[in-house]
């Protein structure tokens, strides 16, 4: 496997089962829906993977561009939400012609880590230039370089035992142990941002950041972004 965007393109089983899929999408889009700042907001949900929920991000909002680099990903979406009249999926090249300072809330949650240093720089640019003038970038799930894949594990089994899978998460992190994900893991890695980084690069792009005083997704120990857009 030759990169993470290849990674999430195949027959993974990050999500350990049916229940597991459904609760993770299921908290991202309640969260999502949390932020959305009126009825008639844009929302661009970067890197947005299947998005099982997103029917219920588009009922609080105008328009809900999903994007996402896999092709596999995208042709589900595609299928999920044909009937949706407010969802538009698109891959990230297909952003540079959605017009400056015309989206209210940009979420990328669960992505950084994926995304070198300078893809993400890149990503900063594009998001300043579209959001409106206080808009809000929500950059979720960010791994600070304490958090190991050890640590991942106990929160996925924490997660299980609260959401009625936790037989589904033992076996889901043994096969995780030898699959694609951990190779990957190991010989490409994750790119890890400490607070002050991540801070300091949100603010050298334009944003007034803050820490959110919670993570969303199930360990407590990664960290999430709330970016305003001056
Ligand atoms: C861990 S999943 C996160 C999905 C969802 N946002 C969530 O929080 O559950 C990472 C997603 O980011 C996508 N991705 C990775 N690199 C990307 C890139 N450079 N541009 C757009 N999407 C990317 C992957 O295809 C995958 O669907």
């Amino acid at each position: 496997m030759r990169d993470w965007i290849s990674f999430w393109d195949s027959d993974h089983s990050i999500y350990v089962n049916a229940r597991h899929f459904d609760v993770h999408y299921r908290t991202i889009a309640d969260m999502i829906v949390r932020h959305v700042p009126s009825p008639d907001a844009v929302v661009l949900d970067f890197g947005c993977g299947e998005a099982l929920h997103a029917d219920r991000v588009a009922a609080a909002c105008q328009r809900l561009i999903l994007v996402d680099a896999a092709t596999k990903v995208r042709t589900g979406l595609a299928a999920r939400f044909s009937g949706n009249p407010t969802i538009e999926i698109r891959a990230p090249a297909e952003l540079a012609d959605l017009a400056d300072r015309s989206i209210d809330l940009v979420v990328m949650h669960s992505v950084a880590q994926y995304l070198t240093s300078a893809e993400f720089s890149a990503l900063l640019v594009l998001f300043r230039r579209l959001l409106r003038p206080g808009g809000l970038l929500l950059i979720g799930d960010v791994i600070p370089p304490q958090v190991s894949a050890f640590a991942d594990a106990i929160a996925l089994l924490n997660y299980g035992a609260a959401n009625g899978f936790l037989l589904a998460a033992i076996r889901g992190l043994l096969r995780t142990a030898v699959s694609d994900y951990t190779k990957l893991r190991s010989r490409i890695g994750v790119t890890l941002y400490t607070e002050a980084e991540m801070l300091q690069r949100l603010e050298a792009a334009g944003f007034t950041a803050t820490r959110a005083k919670a993570n969303v997704g199930p360990n407590p120990a990664r960290m999430t972004f709330l970016a305003r857009s001056g």
